[in-house]
């Protein structure tokens, strides 16, 4: 099998990255530019200082601040509306995965012609759209190294995925200091979104040579700081780690694949609304538990790089180990149960599982895991995470 990376052409990491902004827009000899963000990024003043960075440059910006948490196509459509009229040369995302991802898809189509779920799935954008600069102000999902949008079509409530080398942002501006602010609820959800794309990303059966080294860099990082940042708010260190680990686990991901737990996440972001990374962190211990016998040494080496087992351990302790860390972690960061983060009792949630399942195995992601389930299989798991 051939190894592909797809990644921006330029990375710049660490604390203040995000003030090389005008530098990097002056070397692309952008003049107008649209911004792309959420309303509570606009209300809490950091829009604000990106806005008069621009201006002090004298690039002429305007912004749309109307994405929202899983961005719909209506956002994209709002966001495509103001760009043709502002005839922005280069788009800057600023935001956790939801405005990043809109902002790809609004950067495609001043290429290429709406509806957008025409490019739904793999390798389906014919042109390039204008650079996309992003800066992620989560720790956190890493779309900003990604190839991947992920949009909600509201009419018939499906996640779509959209994976195209046309998506990859030209820039990530990736700035730990941004992340500070983030409460530790969504410190914990977009930690543990990190740590499921280092582990899918390496037990995938799409993973690489090139991959590998990031996967792992990237689980031994939330490892040893997620639970710091998720308890010491200001711990710079711990933070810019996992600003790392994110960024990190996104090369890794987009160019390995994600796998079941991010399959069966899909359905219950669409339909439950749950915060992606809780839907992914309700499902890891379960998932990876019955995933396990698929590929037990690389798990074993998970677990050895997550420091959870030694090199003379075997590799049942050691995925044993594995599998007692994702219960505790879970348990440390106040995460509970499937029942406990979608708002319907177990009969209605039941009577949806077949379309569940169905709409699990339909991302693709199910069927790049160690071991492939089948749809009764994921009704199974559902059952047991709840
Ligand atoms: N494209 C990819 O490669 C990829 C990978 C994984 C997930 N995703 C997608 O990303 C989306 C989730 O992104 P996310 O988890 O980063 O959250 P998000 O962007 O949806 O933001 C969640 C909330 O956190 C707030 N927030 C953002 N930054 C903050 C900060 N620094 N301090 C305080 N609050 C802050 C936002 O305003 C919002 O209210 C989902 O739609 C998911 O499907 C995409
Ligand atoms: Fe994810």
């Amino acid at each position: 099998m051939l190894s592909q990376m797809n990644l921006p052409s330029t990375i710049i990491l660490g604390g203040g990255a995000s003030r090389e902004l005008v530098p990097q827009l002056q070397r692309l000899s952008a003049q107008r530019v649209l911004v792309v963000s959420d309303s509570f990024l606009q209300k809490t003043g950091v829009v604000g200082r990106i806005l008069s960075e621009l201006e002090t440059a004298g690039i002429k910006a305007s912004v749309y601040a109307g994405v929202q948490p899983d961005p719909t196509v209506a956002n994209v459509m709002e966001g495509w509306d103001l760009l043709r009229t502002c005839q922005a040369e280069v788009v800057i995302a600023l935001g956790g995965g939801s405005p990043i991802d809109a902002a790809k898809v609004i950067a495609v189509l001043a290429a290429n012609p709406s509806p957008v779920r025409q490019y739904e799935g793999y390798h389906r954008i014919p042109r390039p759209g204008l650079p996309l600069v992003a800066i992620p102000t989560t720790a956190g999902t890493g779309s900003e190294m990604t190839r991947v949008a992920v949009i909600t079509d509201t009419e018939r409530d499906v996640k779509m995925m959209l994976l195209d080398a046309h998506l990859v942002p030209r820039i990530a501006l990736v700035d730990y200091e941004l992340t500070l602010t983030m409460p530790a609820s969504l410190t914990a959800h977009v930690g543990v979104d990190t740590l499921t794309h280092g582990i899918e990303a390496y037990i995938s059966r799409r993973a690489n040579s090139l991959t590998d080294p990031l996967a792992l860099s990237c689980v031994e990082l939330v490892s040893r700081n997620l639970l710091t940042a998720f308890a010491e708010p200001n711990h710079c260190a711990a933070r810019e780690a996992m600003m790392t680990a994110a960024s990190l686990g996104g090369m890794a991901f987009a160019n390995s694949s994600v796998c079941l737990v991010h399959g069966m996440s899909r359905p219950l972001g669409a339909l439950y609304h749950v915060p992606h990374g809780l839907s992914n962190a309700v499902l890891l211990p379960t998932v990876t538990r019955f995933s396990l016998p698929g590929a037990p040494e690389r798990y074993a080496e998970l677990a050895r790089r997550m420091r959870l087992a030694g090199a003379d351990d075997s590799i049942e302790t050691a995925g044993d180990a594995l599998n007692l860390f994702l219960l505790e972690l879970n348990r440390k960061l106040g995460i509970g149960r499937l029942r406990d983060v979608v708002s319907v009792d177990w009969p209605t949630f039941s009577s949806r599982m077949d379309a569940m399942a169905e709409a699990a195995l339909a991302s693709g992601s199910p069927q790049n895991n160690p071991r492939v389930p089948t749809a009764d299989e994921i009704k199974q798991l559902y059952r047991e995470a709840w």
